[in-house]
């Protein structure tokens, strides 16, 4: 199958690198070709970790790279398969790569966000009833789950498409419906967002919450941790649709949340967050 993929950052590269992973020749495009190339280096450095550590066959690493093409357009996905798009979540950013598309008739096309209505999405492109969520978590390469959300319009051959695709790459798909920041999102975000509340309040430091939620609760990595991780603009993002959806400010973006992104302070990617990442290990801030 040829799959395109939208957007070379953290998601994108992930989805491409999975997918070429498991046998799909990819398209991996970006506003401009150096961003594709960067996206592309970046799965190249992981492949090369995985080999170091020899659980990954060093020809198999350049098969999988060599599957990826980077393109600085669309007009490579004309003739792809499925196509998924993970750009920056935001509605109209969305929809206007929809609107700039040309697909093949029979392409699916699926976006990997996070929270916003797939059927308001769906309703923006030529082809509602071939359109539906599949929501992949970070670190792509190891997380397990997918979600696959079809909106009202999807077909029912559209969801079976896309179950086989999610078997494809040996991972679990899960089935929400087109709500608020479907299940996953839904339940963790208002957590991290709480987490920031309290460190806001001062109930705890960086360090505190996130040890506390580690060896309290058995979570792999503390809330600030996974927040910085996940990126403090993203989780700004999901946190305002989920009010802006239901109209309940139990949503509401916590003020040191919104303070940080203002600052310009991403998380991980930006190299601050709440912990400062331009060390040799990370640093907490507060
Ligand atoms: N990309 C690819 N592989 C990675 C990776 C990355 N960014 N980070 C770690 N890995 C791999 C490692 O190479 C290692 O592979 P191996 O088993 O083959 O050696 C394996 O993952 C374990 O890594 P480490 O031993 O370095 O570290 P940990 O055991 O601490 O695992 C973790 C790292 C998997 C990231 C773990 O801390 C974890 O599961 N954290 C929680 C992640 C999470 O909750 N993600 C969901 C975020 S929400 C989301 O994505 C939705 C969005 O819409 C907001």
């Amino acid at each position: 199958m040829k799959v395109g993929v939208i957007g070379s950052g953290m998601m994108g590269a992930g989805i491409a690198q999975v997918s070429a992973a498991a046998g799909h020749q990819v398209v991996l495009t970006d506003v401009a070709l150096d961003r594709a190339e960067k996206g592309k280096a970046g799965i190249e450095k992981l492949l090369a970790r995985q080999v170091a550590k020899g659980t990954l066959e060093e020809a198999a690493a350049a098969a999988t790279l060599a599957r990826i093409s980077p393109a600085g357009d669309t007009a490579g996905l004309a003739d792809a398969d499925f196509v998924i798009e993970a750009a920056t979540e935001n509605e109209g950013l969305k929809q206007k790569i929809f609107a700039g598309l040309t697909l093949a008739p029979h392409a699916l096309l699926a976006t990997n966000t996070s929270s916003i209505s797939i059927t308001m999405l769906g309703a923006s492109t030529d082809r509602p009833d071939r359109f539906l969520g599949l929501h992949f978590f970070n670190p792509v390469p190891v997380m397990q789950l997918v979600e696959i959300i079809p909106g009202l319009a999807t077909s029912d051959a559209t969801r079976a498409a896309a179950r086989d695709y999610i078997g494809t790459l040996g991972k679990t798909a899960i089935v929400s419906e087109d709500s608020p920041s479907f299940i996953v999102n839904r339940v963790l975000c208002p957590m991290l967002n709480e987490a920031i509340f309290a460190l806001g309040e001062g109930v705890g430091s960086v360090v505190d919450i996130d040890t506390g939620l580690r060896l309290g609760a058995n979570h792999p990595m503390g809330p600030l941790t996974l927040a910085d991780f996940v990126g403090l603009d993203t989780l700004h993002a999901i946190m305002l649709v989920m009010q802006k959806a239901t109209g309940d400010p139990k949503y509401r973006p916590a003020p040191l949340l919104s303070k940080y992104v203002e600052a310009g302070w991403f998380g991980r990617k930006s190299g601050r967050g709440f912990y400062d990442y331009s060390g040799e290990a990370p640093v907490p801030t507060r």
